[in-house]
């Protein structure tokens, strides 16, 4: 089942056409994620796919549904990004963990929104000042903000980016615990990559190289500028 699929798509900003791809499947319940260099365009990406953005040309199909007004407002709302600097309210870590259900007047109990400070393991942190928070622990309430409106689709923009290893670690441990939700996973890690994704696909200059299982990512790529981007050995 495809949840995303994307056809002849370009957007530009201005004359300068950022993203160019002729075509890209996203499954329902994979973890897919995209490499590439400073300015590749991946960024660009998620937010097409948060529809934040219009694409300047060509179609994006979420669940089928043409992403443009048509769109139901419940499955825009399923969709949701975590930033690699999540800004959180100067509120408790319940409050930001409960905001983004009040807006939009889902109901809830305060169990739901321990159950998901526990996903990231900050039960015990439910009445604490989100503004004390340190690095890490702020990038995990993000998580459970987003993971407590039970999304289908999971974008997540350099969400460890700067994190101390012990916490890199447990928010990979979350996105491996995705269940049946899509990840969108942008890293510039590709040890992460490898660790996580079902799929991996390089972006440069906008275009997507190639788009493989990790093993034949890592292991067998088709093109040579993956071999070189994995290498390290990409000039950029
Ligand atoms: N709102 C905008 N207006 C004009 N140009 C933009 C805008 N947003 C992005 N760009 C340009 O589009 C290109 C792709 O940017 P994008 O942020 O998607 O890259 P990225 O792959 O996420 O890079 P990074 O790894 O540094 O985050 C860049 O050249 C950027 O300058
Ligand atoms: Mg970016």
């Amino acid at each position: 089942m495809t949840l995303y699929q994307l056809r002849n798509l370009q957007h530009r900003y201005g004359e300068r056409t950022v993203l160019d791809l002729s075509a890209l499947d996203i499954a329902h319940g994979e973890i897919i994620a995209l490499v590439g260099p400073s300015g590749s365009g991946k960024s660009t990406l998620l937010r097409l796919l948060q529809f934040l953005e219009t694409p300047t040309q060509g179609s994006l199909l979420f669940d089928g549904i043409l992403s443009d007004h048509a769109l139901p407002l419940e499955a825009r709302r399923r969709v949701v990004t975590v930033f690699q600097h999540p800004a959180l309210l100067d509120r408790s870590v319940f409050d930001n963990v409960a905001y983004g259900l009040r807006l939009r007047g889902v109901p809830y109990g305060p169990e739901t929104i321990m159950a998901a400070l526990g996903r990231v393991g900050l039960r015990d942190y439910a009445r604490v000042r989100a503004k004390t928070l340190s690095g890490g622990e702020a990038q995990r309430v993000a998580l459970a903000r987003a993971l407590v409106l039970n999304p289908i689709a999971l974008l997540l923009d350099e969400p460890t980016a700067n994190l101390d290893p012990y916490n890199v670690g447990l928010i990979e441990e979350i996105i491996r615990g995705h269940g049946t939700t899509t990840v969108v996973l942008v890293t510039h890690n590709t040890f992460q990559a490898k660790r996580l994704a079902d799929r991996v696909g390089l972006l440069l200059s906008g275009k997507l190289i190639e788009l493989l299982p990790a093993d034949r990512f890592f292991n067998a790529p088709l093109d040579p500028r993956t071999r070189s981007f994995i290498n390290g050995e990409m000039v950029y």
